[in-house]
């Protein structure tokens, strides 16, 4: 009998690495802005004022979101991470947790949120399918917090993370911008917090992205000052392996529960090992965070278009995703902020 092979009758099996692009890399790993807005302003994400907002009609449904989710895991994307603007703020948000954990190719689902609101909903995020999540946090400070986002709530903010904690939506990550003269000097209060938690407490590089130029140019602190001031605290930080696509290299203060991560796209950009693209509220798969280029998936999906037109259009769209950004440019025309991006 003649062999015939599996791959035939299982189309999908062949996608299930993802698509690639024309260097060779495999995106299986979509952010998914769920709405540009946001409830704080944080100083590195958004300008002070003027931030322009997109009318609703122009988001994705919660029915084009669900079926273009399925697309890409169709296209062998298996991890998502839900982003926005904050992501909490978005209407049905459980529901599209349990939509999207539903397509059989996801296998991880994950959001990154500012867990303002998070203390009211982990339980119920949890219960649908998210699995952990990230937080932005860039101090412990409650005066300083407020300033920095501008107006936000630390003990809102801690409470949302230790009850994400006590649900299981670990392992938690907290995100921290560090910029001069705001939050440098509390590097190693933030890094005191894995000693006895399993967190993981990590260190960006600003970025000097769309509306935020000013702030960049003064406050661009490297990974590398970050590492010298946490290793005048706790002596010097053990190396730990990290996945060559996690932007975070990780390393540890001795003995503590969890890690430290550096986050540097200034002093060591990681183009190389990218596997991500994004999908921004508007329905636009933006092929990398620092370039402007981005092909419109919801007017093919308002105009008719099939599935596999979508599919052919995707993976068309990751072929040519580019390598290598102008980061060091003093303002980059990425043409939307971090927050219309997601991160
Ligand atoms: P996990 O590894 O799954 O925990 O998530 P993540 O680190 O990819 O997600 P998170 O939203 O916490 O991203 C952290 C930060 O990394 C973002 O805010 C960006 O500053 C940076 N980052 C993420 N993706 C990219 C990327 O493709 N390029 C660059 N330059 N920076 C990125
Ligand atoms: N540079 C680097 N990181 C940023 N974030 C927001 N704006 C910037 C910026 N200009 C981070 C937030 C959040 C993540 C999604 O993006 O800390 O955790
Ligand atoms: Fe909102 Fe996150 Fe931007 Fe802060 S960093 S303004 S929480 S989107």
């Amino acid at each position: 009998m003649a062999t015939v092979s599996p791959l035939i009758f299982h189309p999908r099996k062949t996608a299930v690495s993802g698509p690639r692009d024309a260097y060779g890399r495999t995106m299986n790993y979509l952010r998914i802005s769920l709405t540009d807005r946001c409830n704080f302003r944080c100083m590195y994400c958004m300008p002070a004022v003027g931030m322009q907002f997109q009318p609703r009609e122009e988001l994705l449904t919660d029915d084009e979101l669900i079926r273009l989710v399925g697309l890409f895991a169709e296209t062998g994307v298996t991890k998502l991470r839900l982003t926005g603007g904050e992501p909490t703020i978005r209407p049905h948000l459980v529901d599209l947790v349990r939509q999207f954990k539903s397509f059989p190719n996801i296998r991880e689902l994950s959001m990154t949120t500012n867990a303002l609101l998070l203390s009211r909903i982990a339980g119920d995020l949890k219960d649908a399918g998210l699995d952990r999540i990230n937080v932005s946090i860039d101090t412990l400070d409650p005066v300083r917090f407020r300033f920095m986002t501008r107006g936000g709530r630390f003990d809102m903010v801690w409470a949302g993370i230790e009850e994400a904690d006590r649900v299981g939506l670990g392992a938690i990550k907290l995100n921290s911008v560090v910029l001069r003269g705001q939050n440098d000097h509390e590097v190693a209060e933030m890094a005191r917090l894995t000693i006895d938690r399993p967190w993981q407490v990590r260190f960006l590089e600003i970025m000097p992205m769309e509306g935020v130029g000013l702030v960049y140019d003064e406050g661009l602190v490297t990974s590398e000052e970050t590492h010298l001031e946490l290793e005048k605290h706790f002596g010097p930080l053990e190396q730990l392996p990290a996945h060559p696509s996690d932007p975070a290299r990780m390393w540890k203060i001795p003995g503590a529960q969890g890690t430290i991560g550096f986050i540097s796209p200034m002093s060591e950009p990681f183009c190389d090992t990218c596997n991500r693209v994004r999908l921004t509220a508007d329905g636009n798969l933006r092929l990398c965070l620092l370039h402007s280029d981005e092909l419109n998936l919801r007017d093919r999906i308002r105009s008719g278009a099939t599935d596999a037109e979508i599919v052919a259009t995707i993976r068309g769209g990751i072929w040519r995703k580019p390598w290598g950004h102008h980061v060091h440019e003093r303002q980059m025309h990425t043409v939307r902020g971090m927050s219309q991006i997601g991160g």
